[in-house]
């Protein structure tokens, strides 16, 4: 199959991101974060993250093209994010990508920022061992062989919480999403409640893990909800949420009431200060993380049984949490179901690398490239958009 060499841009939110793409293969993916900046605000400013990616975009692509190896002139492809994100910081990337293409002829492909989080796990390093070469190439090749459709995507992120089912190459469903907060953002607002900093979910997800074993859970049906207790071994001390949407019927997700629950709890366990202690941190990490990946995993189970995938593909700043995958590969193993994932962490918040290698399948499925008129896809939702 031929080469195909893409020059990605994404600035769909705080990640001023460029990478270049062989097929699959990552050759180089920039990334640097504004989250210093706006960890002062406990959130993406989006004027500022505007401000940041003008200020960055130049270098950022230079730079990429520089560890890539590559000039523009050995570019086939630009390609871009053209949402969902925050429009204002989205036009960034856009206009540049623009720029580039007309400047140096180079097609331009406008690319959904959640197609790059679904494929994310079909990325490969660029290495010189024969072996991992061979790997790269397989897993490629994979994405064109109807054997491993149809896919289920699960992607959780701090934008997103969805289920995609991919019937064959580049054709898409989604069947269910978050009618609320996505579960990165509960991570993130409970983090921040408990005063642990922004964004929480790497800590809060850090503090369930070492404390999960002082920790015993248990999960209780009741008449209209499903509650998970934790009680903290050594203390006694016994918190509860319940699990969202637990019975209903559809494989929809949702996290807000989660968010106010957590409040509550919080309000309760503390009198109303918000002055918790670091033990009852710790083990409300742990209850916290237990609910939210549990309601994932209901909605998980139900869609393997109703849409019977041979593949289950996460993407997504959150499934950079262990416990999220290795809860997957739980469910997905004993049923001989493969489960892919990015290679790293590079790979599963947001980065321009998935963006490239989404333009180069496209590509080579004969989608053809735009060349004018992107239309942003800001964050509310667009229901003319399948993604
Ligand atoms: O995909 P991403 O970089 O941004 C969006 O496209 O939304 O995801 C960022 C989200 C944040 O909410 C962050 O708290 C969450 O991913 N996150 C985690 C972990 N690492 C990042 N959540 C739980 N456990 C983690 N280890
Ligand atoms: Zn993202």
């Amino acid at each position: 199959m031929q080469k195909l060499i893409t020059l990605a841009i994404d600035t769909s939110c705080d990640e001023t991101s460029a990478a270049v793409v062989e097929n699959n293969i990552v050759l180089s993916n920039i990334r640097p974060s504004q989250m210093q900046m706006h960890k002062e605000f406990g959130g993406v400013v989006p004027s500022l993250a505007k401000l940041e990616h003008e200020k960055r975009i130049n270098g950022v692509i230079d730079l990429a093209l520089k560890r890539a190896g590559k000039t523009i002139k050995q570019i086939d492809f630009v390609a871009v994010t053209y949402g969902p994100g925050l429009a204002i910081a989205l036009e960034v990337g856009i206009n540049k990508a623009k720029e580039l293409s007309i400047k140096n002829q180079k097609p331009l492909f406008p690319i959904n920022h959640m197609e790059g989080h679904l494929l994310s796990g079909f990325a490969a390093r660029k290495s010189k061992i024969k072996l991992k070469q061979q790997k790269a190439l397989e897993s490629w090749n994979s994405l064109f062989d109807t054997n491993i459709y149809p896919a289920l995507g699960v992607l959780v992120s701090g934008g997103h919480t969805e289920l995609i089912v991919v019937q064959s190459p580049g054709v898409y469903k989604k069947i269910a999403e978050t009618q609320d907060d996505s579960c990165g953002e509960a991570f993130d607002k409970c983090g921040r409640i408990m005063g642990i900093g922004y964004p929480a979910g790497p800590v809060l997800s850090d503090f369930a893990s070492q404390n999960r074993l002082e920790v015993t859970l248990k999960e209780e049906k009741r008449s209209q909800s499903v509650v998970i207790t934790a009680q903290n071994k050594k203390t006694l001390e016994k918190y509860e949420l319940p699990i969202p949407m637990y019975y209903s019927k559809d494989l929809n997700f949702s996290y807000s009431g989660l968010k106010t629950a957590f409040q509550q709890l919080v309000v309760n366990k503390t009198n109303g200060t918000m002055n918790l202690n670091k033990q009852q941190i710790l083990d409300l990490s742990v209850l916290f993380e237990q609910v939210a990946f549990r309601q994932i995993e209901v909605k998980l189970l139900k869609a393997l049984k109703q849409y019977n995938p041979q593949e289950v593909w996460l993407g997504g700043g959150v499934i950079a949490n262990v416990r999220f995958r290795s809860m997957v590969r739980k469910i997905t193993k004993p049923l001989g179901i493969t489960m892919r994932s990015p290679f790293d962490q590079t790979l599963t918040t947001d980065n321009a690398a998935m963006i490239g290698l989404v333009s180069n399948f496209s590509k080579a499925i004969n989608k053809k490239p735009l060349e004018t008129n992107i239309q942003i896809q800001s964050l509310e939702r667009d229901p003319s958009r399948s993604l």
